[in-house]
Parts: structure tokens; C-alpha cells; sequence
């Protein structure tokens, strides 16, 4: 790869994302293209540390692998690909496994959340999972990682494990940043603004998926919780519901919130519902139709994969090797 640094994300392969994920997360990976050789992945062996049916799993792989594509990640200017397809992954997680902590595992709040929602039963798996993400984000030597907020603690497990494997044998990973660069968008719930968009949501009027119709998007923005008042002022505060559809129509349109107020100024909440919902449906239908075209084509698809897949293993290994010498594995 060239002298650009390295720009390192992944996204679980569970169901359809919500355009929180989009504007949050997946949206900024486009325009990271341009400055970052990017690689991107879909964590499909992150998805079964909870329990999944295989058939869907594996449809869900697929989607979101052409999801990632529809949105105008490129697959021939950055690394697209499915972990399960780079061996190297679980690999050096084991290596790593054998040079991390239970205690520093212990301390994840995402798995201190999940195991006790979970209940009887948790798998081991969920326990090693910031394990095998540091192994995914080491083995390209990434320099960032674009990830929301709720990843920070595990890029920086990543970061430690890196450290104390780079003290304790010699240098062999770079260490990682977590990459909050891009304004990092937090998409609220449309029924509760003070909660994230979560696509497991009871009411399914709190989220907007990507794949949903026109007429859909459009309802649920109409429906839209606001606030006591009239104006169109960004106010998080104060005004959570009316500050979340500004961010959101930003999002569409890359227009600052001053730039919105002024657009809006003197216009009803109902108006302003529609013109989001509108603004958000139009940015949809072209992401839309480029992904029916994909996830209609699975030659076209199954090759990329295939290809990037190669690709990312021969820059992997590299990284694999290295670190398996210094540990004396032969
Ligand atoms: N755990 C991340 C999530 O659920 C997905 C992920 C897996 C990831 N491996 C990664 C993110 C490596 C960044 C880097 O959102």
C-alpha cells in the first residue's frame, strides 16, 4: 500500500442497519476513502458470539457485504471483505488470547452489558471478543479506527494488548487509535430522543432502516417526537427531538445546523418532519437501488469477496507470521 495511513473498520452482518449506523458510521468509511487506504469488513465471526441461525447469518453476510458497496465503499480502491474468509483473524486472536488478561476482559462495560442480558450460558466467545477484534484491527498495521463510542474501550484493550506484545517480544503491531474524526453523527431514537437509534427497538416507529420505502421513511418522520415550542433551533438540551432531526437532515445534505435554522426559520414542526423525512427517502432510494442491483448479481459479489479476501490475507499474513515467530511458534 502506499504512504497514506491506515483506516481500519468492521460492522456485524446483523440484520439491516438502521441509517444511525449509516450517518454514524458507514457514511464517514465513504468519505475516509479519500484521505486513508481503507479497509473494511464484515464481522461475521463477532455475530456468533450470540446465538444466530445459519441461514440467516449467511444471507445477512451477503447484505451487508452489498450494503457496504451500495453505500459507495469501493471495492477497488478499498479493502472490502468478509472476516471469516482471511484465516489469519482467528489465528493471531489466538495469539493474542495467549497474551491478554481475564481481568482486562472482565472490565469491558459492552460485555459486562451483554453477559447480563444474556443471562445462563454465556459463551466463551463473547468473553474473547475484544480479542478478536484487536486481532482484526492488528494484523493490518491499521493507524486509526473509525468507530462510535460504544467501541472506544475495546480499540483501546486493542491498544494495550499491542503494547505489552511489542514490550514483551519486539515491536511487530502499530498501535491503533480510535478515529472519531468525522463529526461522528449520533443518530437519536425518532419515538425518544434521548436514547440512540436502535434497530432491536420495541416501537418500530424509533428507527429508520435503510431499506425501508419512501412512504415508510416519511411516516416515521411524520410521527417524529418533538419538543414544547415552535422554532427550528438546534438545543440538545432542551430540545432533543428537533436537535436529532436537524442532525439527521444535516446528515442528508452536509448543511450546518446554522445553515438549517435559517432554512427553517418561521416554518411548523409538521412541515419540518416532512422535509427530513423527504431529504432522508431521496438520500435512500439511490443507495436502494444500487443494492438491489447488487444482492441481484451474487457472481458479481461472491468475486469480490473472493478477491478481496485474497488480497487482505496476503497483506495478513505478513503481520501473522512475524507476530508467530516471536512468540517461537513454528
Ligand atoms: N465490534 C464492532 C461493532 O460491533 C465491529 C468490529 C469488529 C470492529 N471488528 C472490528 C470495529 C475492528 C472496528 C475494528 O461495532
Amino acid at each position: 500500500m502506499s504512504e497514506r495511513k491506515i483506516a481500519y473498520s468492521a460492522i456485524q452482518p446483523s440484520g439491516v442497519f438502521t441509517i444511525g449506523n449509516y450517518y454514524g458510521a458507514v457514511k464517514n468509511w465513504v468519505k475516509l476513502q479519500q484521505d486513508f487506504d481503507c479497509l473494511f469488513c464484515v464481522a461475521n465471526l463477532h455475530a456468533i458470539t450470540v446465538p444466530q441461525v445459519a441461514a440467516e447469518l449467511r444471507k445477512r453476510t451477503f447484505e451487508s457485504y452489498a450494503l457496504l458497496l451500495a453505500t459507495g465503499i469501493d471495492p477497488e480502491t478499498s479493502l472490502v471483505y468478509v472476516q471469516s474468509q482471511v484465516p489469519a483473524h482467528t489465528e493471531l486472536c489466538w495469539l493474542l488470547n495467549c497474551t491478554t488478561y481475564m481481568g482486562e476482559l472482565s472490565r469491558m462495560t459492552q460485555y459486562k452489558d451483554k453477559s447480563q442480558r444474556q443471562g445462563k450460558n454465556i459463551r466463551v466467545g463473547l468473553f474473547d471478543y475484544p480479542v478478536l477484534m484487536a486481532a482484526d484491527i492488528l494484523l493490518y498495521q491499521a493507524n486509526i479506527v473509525p468507530v462510535g463510542e460504544d467501541q472506544k474501550q475495546h480499540v483501546e484493550l486493542c491498544r494495550d494488548i499491542a503494547e505489552r506484545f511489542n514490550n514483551t517480544y519486539a515491536p511487530t503491531f502499530t498501535l491503533p487509535e480510535p478515529y472519531f474524526g468525522l463529526s461522528g453523527k449520533k443518530v437519536k431514537s425518532l419515538q425518544d430522543p434521548t436514547k440512540k437509534m436502535s434497530k432491536s427497538d420495541s416501537n418500530l416507529n424509533a428507527f429508520v432502516t435503510l431499506l425501508d420505502d419512501r412512504d415508510t421513511v416519511i411516516r416515521k418522520f411524520k410521527r417524529a417526537v418533538t419538543d414544547s415550542g415552535s422554532e427550528i433551533i438546534y438545543d440538545e438540551e432542551n430540545k432533543p427531538g428537533i436537535s436529532n432531526l436537524i442532525e439527521i437532515y444535516s446528515c442528508t445534505n452536509d448543511k450546518t445546523y446554522l445553515e438549517i435554522e435559517k432554512e427553517f426559520e418561521g416554518v411548523g414542526y409538521g412541515q419540518f418532519k416532512l422535509a427530513v423525512g423527504e431529504s432522508v427517502a431521496d438520500d435512500l432510494a439511490k443507495l436502494q437501488s444500487r443494492y438491489n442491483e447488487l444482492l441481484a448479481n451474487k457472481d458479481y459479489l461472491e468475486e469480490q469477496m473472493k478477491i478481496n479476501a485474497e488480497k487482505a490475507q496476503s497483506i495478513a499474513i505478513k503481520t501473522l507470521r512475524k507476530a508467530r515467530r516471536r512468540l517461537g511458534i513454528i
